[in-house]
């Protein structure tokens, strides 16, 4: 078969990691995709891309500017890893060209925005793939197998904290911003995701939502290094951001989610915390309970049944005897049914964003749907505005008036900024 001919839109961090997954998915043997292009306004970051592409597919993509010149070179597919306010002017167009496209999350910066990707893939051929990563994770897939096969007996109650932050900028300015895409946002919409993959689908959200440090400072700027910088690829962007800036975007949130399932959940994420930081996943069952590790840490699940006492390691995998990774997460982590693993970091999320392709090159192919749809993607950024539309009213927020915008107070503001 041929390959598909692919193109990265918006080559800042992300882009390059994706470059580096795709990498990645190549040195294992699945050649699904060339690289042919590299697509963003700002040429410097394009040419940065195609230059470390080069070296590492032997050929340089086309560096280009907007879609037009993607067109004239001749693309199948993109991957659109811009900044949140472009992933549904992008997406849309390139649908309408009949270009299958993979979007970061978070899908659209609003509901509204990824209602209209989910409109625009609804009458188009092409396929849409939201790049959610975090479920990919080995280890999550093991304790969604754990789940499925009711280890704990049904779930009763989840909680998921996130803590820490103090006043330091989060990877770069915009994630501060709520016309760009707060961190409640970029942050909410991976738990929300892998919430969701867990325990099925949310029904109502409660929150109350703050903003505790509205001057955040941006270490790069002052010492040359950072502690928020994944994978290493934003170093010299950081160093050009100002020392300090105005944040506009909520940076807490302190929720109670019910689940269709009768769960419920309390979940916390707090990017402003000072003193001790925290980090917990805990689901309780009618039988046990399961601790998870943190996402891409390749850590331990720990269980603890009803008379049988705590179940973790390798012992896990006795009680999922069908557990198995599919073909491509099998090949890119040299095994298929994992309970722990161990590399660098920035191998990891490469490993997981190949993922991301092998999955959406399969889905190109017609041999299976694509697990991360639209729909999935808009229920995700959903649930981070449920946070912030009832933190704002004060009110429990059901997640179907989300999805069909009958509640967006806190939105509106930034849909009339998108022009939407
Ligand atoms: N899944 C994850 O773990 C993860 C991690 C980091 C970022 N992300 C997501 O990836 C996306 C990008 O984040 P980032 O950290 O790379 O941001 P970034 O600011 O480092 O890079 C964004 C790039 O997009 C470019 N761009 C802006 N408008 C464009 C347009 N119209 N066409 C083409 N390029 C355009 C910018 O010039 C820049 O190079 C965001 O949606 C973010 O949420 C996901």
């Amino acid at each position: 078969m041929d390959t598909i001919r692919l193109a990265i839109v918006g080559c800042g961090g992300m882009g390059h990691r994706h470059m580096y997954g795709l990498a990645e998915l190549h040195r294992v043997g699945w050649e699904n995709f060339t690289l042919v292009g590299a697509c963003d306004p700002v040429l410097d970051n394009a040419e940065s891309l195609a230059t470390k592409a080069e070296e590492r597919f032997g050929k340089k993509p086309a560096v280009v500017s907007n879609l037009d010149e993607l067109a004239a070179i001749g693309v199948d597919a993109v991957d659109v890893t811009t900044t949140p306010p472009y992933h549904h002017t992008i997406a849309v167009e390139t649908l309408q060209r009949g270009w299958h496209t993979m979007v970061e999350k978070p899908m659209g910066l609003t509901v509204r925005a990824c209602n209209l990707i989910r409109s625009a893939a609804d009458n188009s051929n092409a396929v849409i793939s939201v790049a959610e990563n975090y479920r990919r994770d080995p280890i999550n897939r093991l304790a969604k197998a754990l789940l499925d096969a009711e280890v704990i007996g049904k779930p009763r109650f989840l909680i998921h904290h996130t803590i820490g932050g103090s006043n330091r900028m989060l990877i770069s300015v915009w994630r501060h911003q709520k016309d760009q895409s707060g961190v409640l946002l970029d942050v909410g919409v991976h738990y929300a995701d892998m919430i969701e993959y867990l325990l099925g689908d949310v029904e109502t959200v409660y929150a109350q939502t703050r903003l505790h440090e509205p001057i955040r400072h941006n270490p790069a700027a002052v010492t040359g290094e950072s502690g928020s910088n994944p994978a290493g690829v934003y170093t010299e962007w950081q160093r050009k951001m100002p020392a300090e800036f105005e944040a506009t975007a909520e940076d807490a949130a302190y929720a109670t989610l019910t689940f269709k399932n009768g769960a419920v959940g309390q979940y916390i994420e707090d990017h402003g915390a000072w003193g001790q930081g925290s980090w917990m996943r805990q689901i309780h069952g009618s039988q046990g309970s399961m601790a998870l590790p943190g996402d891409r840490s390749g850590g331990l699940i720990s269980l603890q049944i009803n008379g049988q006492g705590t179940v973790t390691e390798e012992a896990l995998l006795e009680l999922v005897p069908d557990f198995h990774l599919d073909a491509v997460t099998t090949d890119l982590f040299g095994g298929n049914r994992l309970w722990q693993y161990s590399f660098p970091f920035p191998d990891t999320d490469a490993k997981i964003i190949a993922i991301e392709y092998g999955d959406f090159a399969e889905a190109i192919a017609g041999n299976r749907p694509i697990e991360v749809d639209a729909y999935q993607g808009t229920r995700s950024v959903a649930i981070s505005y449920a946070m912030l539309e009832s933190g704002v009213s004060g009110e429990i927020v059901h997640l179907d008036k989300m999805i069909d915008e009958s509640i967006n107070t806190y939105q509106q503001d930034i849909d009339a900024g998108l022009g939407i």
